[in-house]
């Protein structure tokens, strides 16, 4: 192939030479690779999933079949307003959702009598629960199905969402295509149109940089991070509702490195006596309450994580500089479930060091820097920033 190629080669038709022409497939190939540059951002969603899960289906009993029907609301006059399914999903989400879903009270009621079962439905005690149960109208048999449904879903799970195809993948798939760019450079040189191949390559390489720094710069980072926590805890319920104060509960905060978290001691000091949320009624505070009753911790899922090799000091910036909480963590107070604001890149702690004013005279913390002292009486410098005193020293936020 290559052979005959070049003996046309200086024809003034060769051009026009099928065989001299790229390969039929080339242009295929071409578009293919284009294809496999932008496919990582057609993301799938789990709603496409609609036919599938007909045909999981298939191996379930009759009785689960018409429970899920029952708890879809998919039978005619049994729901005034929202089914089962639309306030408690069977989906993961990534909104927040003050109603638990659907595998909480699954599995909550998996061991559990029916009758139990039957009596949180349809006479329930909470008042928030009263409200939004009180609009179905299912008799005994029905309740049994929507268990016998739950039982099933309990073992499946929530419907996870697919993953969106990821980066390592991406990088992986340019890899092979440098590879091929090269090895038909070097070796089988087949290609005609030299610069297709010069445009592919520089390409394929700009975008490996691309995703390269990015991975490097954002490792471990994870700005708007809001994950799911075990309890519904809200900010905004105790803060500005109940007007806590933050440290009622973030204790440590004043004294140590670290804020921390409340115990569950602490939550019960109020939910000894509050057993009925505004929003989430008796459930996410029934967790409260049997975490105490077991003398179990609460897992906390942290939102802000800095690095091992950074050193933070929560006392030294709320207590000895008296920097709000809110100026690093956003509005917490408004906040339903915690996001992290801040990226806390070394970038971010530094700048504010480098625009912060010092509290500098009468603190015995500064004593020491008689040189500023001596300037600032002169009237050589006007002010004293955090980063004067030390703080873009790396060992002073490195170990
Ligand atoms: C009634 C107790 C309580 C009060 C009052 C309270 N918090 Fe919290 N805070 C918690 C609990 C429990 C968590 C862990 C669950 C979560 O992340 O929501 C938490 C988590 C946090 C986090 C996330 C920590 C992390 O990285 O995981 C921040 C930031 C925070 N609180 C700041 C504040 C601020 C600022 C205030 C005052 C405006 C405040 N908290 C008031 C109990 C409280
Ligand atoms: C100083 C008292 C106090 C403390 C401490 C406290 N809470 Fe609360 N909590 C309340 C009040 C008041 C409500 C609101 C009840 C209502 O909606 O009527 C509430 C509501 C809640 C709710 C339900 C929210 C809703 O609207 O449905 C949850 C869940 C909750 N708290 C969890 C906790 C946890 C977990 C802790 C410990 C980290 C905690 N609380 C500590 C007073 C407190
Ligand atoms: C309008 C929203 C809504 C609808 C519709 C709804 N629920 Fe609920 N459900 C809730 C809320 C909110 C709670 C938590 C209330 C509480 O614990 O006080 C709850 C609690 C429950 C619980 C008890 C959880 C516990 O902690 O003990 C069960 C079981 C339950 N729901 C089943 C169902 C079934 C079955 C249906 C359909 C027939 C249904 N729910 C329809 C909102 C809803
Ligand atoms: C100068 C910025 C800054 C201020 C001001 C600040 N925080 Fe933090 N906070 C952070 C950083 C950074 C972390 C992550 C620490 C880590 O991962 O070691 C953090 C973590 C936390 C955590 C998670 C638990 C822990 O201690 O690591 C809580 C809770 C918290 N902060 C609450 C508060 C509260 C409440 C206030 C106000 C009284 C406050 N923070 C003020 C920067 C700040
Ligand atoms: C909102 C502004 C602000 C942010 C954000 C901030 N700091 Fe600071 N920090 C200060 C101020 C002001 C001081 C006081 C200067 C001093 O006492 O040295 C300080 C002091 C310090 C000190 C003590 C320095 C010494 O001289 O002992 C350390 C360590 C420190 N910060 C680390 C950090 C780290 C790590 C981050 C980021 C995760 C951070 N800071 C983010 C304002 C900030
Ligand atoms: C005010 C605090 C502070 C000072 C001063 C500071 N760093 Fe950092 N540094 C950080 C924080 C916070 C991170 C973590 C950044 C992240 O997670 O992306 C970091 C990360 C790093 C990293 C790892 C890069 C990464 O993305 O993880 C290196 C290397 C580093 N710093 C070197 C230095 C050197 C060298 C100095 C002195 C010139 C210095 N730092 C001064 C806070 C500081």
């Amino acid at each position: 192939m290559t052979k005959t190629c070049q003996q046309h080669e200086g024809h003034a038709f060769a051009q026009k030479q099928p065989s001299c022409s790229p390969r039929p497939g080339f242009q295929t190939l071409i578009t293919l690779l284009l294809f496999l540059f932008f496919f990582p951002f057609v993301h799938a969603t789990a709603e496409d999933d609609a036919g599938d899960s007909d045909k999981k289906h298939d191996s379930y009993s009759q009785g689960v079949k018409r429970g899920e029907r029952l708890f879809y609301g998919l039978v005619e006059g049994k729901f005034e307003g929202n089914a089962c399914a639309d306030c408690h999903n069977t989906m993961e989400i990534d909104t927040f959702n003050w109603n638990p879903n659907a595998w909480e009270i699954a599995h909550k009621y998996k061991e559990r009598s029916i009758e139990e079962f039957t009596r949180a439905v349809m006479n329930p005690t909470g008042r928030t629960m009263s409200e939004v149960h009180e609009s179905f109208s299912l008799n005994e048999a029905e309740v049994a199905l929507v268990k016998e449904f739950l039982d099933h879903f309990e073992e499946q799970g929530l419907t996870k969402r697919k993953p969106v195809i990821n980066k390592i993948l991406l990088f992986l798939l340019l890899g092979v295509l440098l590879t091929w760019i090269v090895i038909e450079v070097v070796f089988l040189k087949k290609v005609k149109r030299k610069w297709i191949l010069g445009v592919l390559f520089s390409g394929a390489l700009g975008w490996q940089v691309i995703l390269l720094l990015d991975a490097g710069i954002s490792l471990g980072r994870q700005e708007n991070y809001e994950p799911d926590q075990p309890i519904k805890f809200s900010h905004m319920v105790h803060v500005t509702d109940n007007q806590i104060d933050c440290k009622y509960c973030h204790h440590t905060v004043g004294q140590s490195k670290s804020a921390g978290f409340p115990e569950v001691d602490l939550c019960m000091n109020c939910h000894i006596i509050v057993r009925d949320g505004t929003h989430s009624g008796m459930h996410e505070i029934s967790k409260v309450v049997s975490a105490h009753e077991n003398n179990e911790s609460i897992e906390w899922i942290r939102v802000h994580n800095l690095q091992d090799h950074v050193f933070f000091s929560h006392a030294q910036h709320v207590e000895v500089v008296g920097i709000d909480c809110q100026t690093c963590h956003g509005p917490v107070e408004e906040m339903h479930r915690v996001r992290q604001v801040s990226d806390l890149s070394m970038g971010w702690c530094i700048n504010c060091h480098r625009d912060t004013e010092v509290q500098f005279f009468d603190n015995a913390f500064y004593e020491k820097y008689e040189e500023l002292h001596r300037a600032m009486k002169s009237g050589e410098i006007s002010r004293v920033t955090a980063e004067q005193v030390g703080g873009a020293e790396c060992s002073k936020c490195h170990y």
